[in-house]
């Protein structure tokens, strides 16, 4: 296992939706026709946000992603209005030539079956050229929650704890499963971009990237991904300095 020397972008807090939205036009541009990964959560809102401003200037923007594949949703009916799906309707689908989002279906009567079906599309459009992820608090990337292995792959999972709290736009009894890319799907992705905000999420990040790679933690599987990028706000950061830099 090699360690990689990620690339870290820290922004202030009020510039951190226009500085993701650019590391992902920077990032798609080194594809063709990319295969992308979008994460949902409060994270990506301004990220979204800002793209959207930007195509509402420039609407090719987006053109080149060839598919766009959703990294998880939570099991709950379709048309719950905190589901993912949602969130995709609401912050994703109103970007000016923004391409569909393949999502999971979490009313399919078969689950496993749903997931084998999107591993499926995933693999046969040639994996993913860019995974945007968000990262839980505890250390979760997508659904692959801490115990998840490096090779775990498209599934329904249990939710942990903080996820399920996590969850509270879905009220008092939030969803006990989810569906995700595993963890091989995100890792195999030529590009990773990882980003967190807030005071809240210092500590993971900090975990993540300088602490020991392990599936207790599985964001800290990205430490051996040889193209992570990183955009944090000086909050997420701010763990960051006080541990020296483990290094190549
Ligand atoms: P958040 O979720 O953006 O709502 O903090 C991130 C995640 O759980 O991946």
């Amino acid at each position: 296992m090699t360690r990689a020397t990620p690339r870290i972008i820290v922004t202030a807090a009020g510039d951190f939706g226009r500085t993701a939205a650019a590391a992902i036009l920077e990032l798609l541009a080194t594809f063709h026709t990319p295969v992308v990964g979008l994460s949902t959560g409060n994270t990506p809102v301004a990220v979204y946000a800002a793209l959207l401003d930007m195509a509402r200037q420039r609407p090719g923007l987006l053109a080149c992603i060839a598919r766009a594949f959703a990294i998880d949703e939570y099991v709950c009916p379709r048309g719950d209005p905190a589901a993912n799906r949602a969130f995709f309707a609401q912050h994703w689908s109103t970007i000016p030539g923004a391409p569909p989002v393949e999502q999971f279906d979490p009313d399919a009567p078969d689950l496993a079956v749903e997931a084998e079906r999107v591993a499926a599309l995933l693999a046969r459009a040639g994996g993913l050229d860019l995974a945007l992820v968000g990262i839980g608090t505890n250390g979760h990337l997508a659904f692959n929650e801490p115990g998840s292995t490096a090779d775990s792959t498209v599934r329904v999972v249990e939710l942990a704890p903080e996820s399920r709290t996590a969850a509270f736009a879905f009220g008092p009894e939030p969803p006990r499963l989810g569906m995700t890319l595993g963890m091989r799907e995100l890792l195999g992705a030529r590009r990773v971009l990882l980003l967190a905000n807030g005071r809240g999420k210092a500590a993971i990040i900090e975990r993540a990237l300088r602490g020991p790679v392990s599936s207790a933690c599985p964001a800290s599987f990205l430490q051996l991904h040889g193209a992570l990028t990183v955009v944090l706000d000086t909050a997420a950061a701010s763990g960051l300095d006080s541990l020296a830099h483990p290094g190549g």
